[in-house]
């Protein structure tokens, strides 16, 4: 098992640390009692002790000196716009926020000898293959797809820093806001129907484990880019078959759809699966557990 044993990679920032992933990383900053400072777009109240401090990506003079001032060693950089249909909807704020902001924070992470820990997304692909590798070439079918695909790029461009591709993440959430996966256990427990495709594969990654997983890379050297993904191929309805079957509620109600027909404004990957063999080479201890183990193993904190 991964442990609070490693040391603390130095003074460290995260960013989106309101989102979905953000807040698990303050729980596990928390749990190793670890220093950090916190930033969100949206006047936050305080998460996990952490104190939330509101500065915009896409305001370029606030984001200079908010990072001057935080002069950090490290940083987690989770922040986006991070809704598919909000990126196609909105191409500008998607840019201005994932490749702008996230170029922005590379070129000053670089300038203060500090380290970028980026995240990324299986969704830079086109989905035509499955079990991606950091060597596969980028392919994104859609604007949020681009706009994290050319941060990547800026990322890149910097020797030190590191994008961490990481899969659909699944899990409760701890930050006060619905998620989808939230609304799959409210449409289960109240056996209310819910559409999930069928011809689409992830490999899916419980959001504790993205959290540890950013906090173990970003305790390392390692550059580059890296995969991590679960060690399963899912569609979202076999998710939530298991997810039915893993709380004991009747699966009838999750009605399978396939992608020719449902309308999309943009083409939709078939398969994003991740090969994440570079990363169980680096971190063999990592815990990999499968659906429901992860479940099982860390439901209990948020549910
Ligand atoms: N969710 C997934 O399954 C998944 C899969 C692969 C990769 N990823 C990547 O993982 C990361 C985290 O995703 P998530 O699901 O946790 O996202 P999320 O819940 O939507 O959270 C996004 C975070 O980014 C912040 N943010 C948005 N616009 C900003 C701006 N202009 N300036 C500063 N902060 C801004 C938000 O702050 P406010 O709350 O204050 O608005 C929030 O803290 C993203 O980089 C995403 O691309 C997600």
């Amino acid at each position: 098992m991964i442990s609070s044993q490693h040391n603390a990679p130095g003074r460290i920032l995260i960013t989106g640390a309101s989102g979905q992933l953000g807040s698990y990383v303050l729980r596990e900053l928390r749990a190793r009692d670890w220093p950090a400072l916190a930033w969100c777009q949206r006047p936050t109240p305080d998460l996990f002790g952490y104190s939330c401090q509101s500065v915009d990506l896409r305001d370029t003079d606030q984001v200079i000196d908010a990072f001057r001032a935080a002069n950090p060693e490290v940083v987690i950089h989770t922040a986006a716009l991070s809704g598919v249909g909000d990126c196609f909807r909105d191409p500008a704020q998607a840019r201005q926020t994932n490749t702008i902001g996230t170029k922005l924070l590379a070129e000053l992470a670089d300038r203060h000898s500090a380290r970028l820990v980026y995240v990324s997304t299986d969704l830079v692909f086109d989905g035509t293959r499955s079990w991606y590798t950091e060597t596969d070439c980028p392919a994104p079918l859609s604007v949020y797809g681009q706009t994290k695909a050319t941060a990547e790029r800026a990322v890149l461009d910097h020797p030190r820093h590191l994008v961490l591709r990481i899969s659909l993440m699944f899990g409760p959430s701890i930050n006060g806001r619905p998620s989808f996966f939230q609304q799959q256990i409210d449409a289960l427990k109240q056996q209310t129907p819910c559409k999930l495709f069928s011809d689409e594969w992830r490999t899916p990654l419980h959001l504790e484990l993205a959290a540890r997983g950013l906090l173990r890379a970003a305790s390392t050297d390692v550059t580059g880019i890296l995969h991590l993904g679960g060690p399963e191929r899912l569609t979202r309805l076999e998710m939530g078959q298991r997810l039915a079957q893993f709380l004991g509620c009747d699966a009838g109600v999750l009605e399978p759809a396939v992608r020719d027909d449902v309308p999309a404004s943009e083409p939709r990957p078939r398969d994003t699966s991740l090969n994440s063999d570079r990363w169980c080479a680096l971190f063999p201890e990592f815990p990999r557990p499968g659906f429901e183990e992860a479940l099982a193993s860390r439901m209990g904190n948020g549910e």
